[in-house]
């Protein structure tokens, strides 16, 4: 197995920069709270959180896909809710990659349910080819091939998420 690079480190953490720079010109003035995906999410949450200049708090949910096989059954478990009230504040879910879309799907109907002053979603990867729902992404760093990949919080059995590019696992 070999690892090749998909985007250069450099490339993620400017894209990164960008994101943050939209974020904060669009809530300047306004208190952010930033809802990272367990696990995926850290690398991306912290380095946006980081390049933002206005506040933010952050929270944490976590969900994972179910079913036989390797194919999702696209039902999705929740098990991590967040620890504070998302009612009046300004929600940004903050997620590696988005692929069949269901685990977003369902995380942004929860948290609608609960009335936040505004709701987003900021994405790193966005995998457009693998899609079961509709999910459009806000803020989308860069949209990817449909291929394995790792880095920034993606893993592969569970290894690889601290690498700070995004790869592409190969047959090797
Ligand atoms: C990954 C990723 C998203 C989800 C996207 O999480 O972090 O949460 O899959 O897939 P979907 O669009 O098909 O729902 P995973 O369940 O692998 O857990 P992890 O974040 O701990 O790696």
């Amino acid at each position: 197995m070999k690892i090749e690079v998909l985007i250069p480190e450099q490339d993620v953490r400017d894209r990164i920069k960008e994101m943050a720079d939209a974020l904060s010109e669009k809530y300047a003035g306004e208190e952010v709270l930033l809802v990272g995906i367990l696990n995926g999410s850290v690398f991306f949450l912290t380095e946006l959180a980081q390049k933002m200049s206005i506040p933010v708090e952050i929270d944490f949910m976590a969900a994972s896909s179910y079913g036989s096989g390797t194919e999702s059954s696209g039902r999705v478990l929740v098990t991590k809710d967040l620890e504070r009230s998302v009612k009046d504040a300004h929600v940004i879910i903050v997620e590696d990659i988005v692929d069949t879309g269901q685990t977003l799907h369902l995380l942004t109907e929860m948290i609608m349910e609960r009335h936040p002053a505004s709701f987003e979603l900021a994405v790193l990867l966005d995998k457009p080819a693998r899609r079961k729902v509709c999910l459009d992404a806000d803020y989308i760093g860069f949209e990817i091939p449909d291929a394995f990949v790792v880095g920034w919080g993606l893993d592969y059995d569970q290894k690889y998420r601290d690498l700070p590019y995004i790869g592409v696992i190969t047959e090797e």
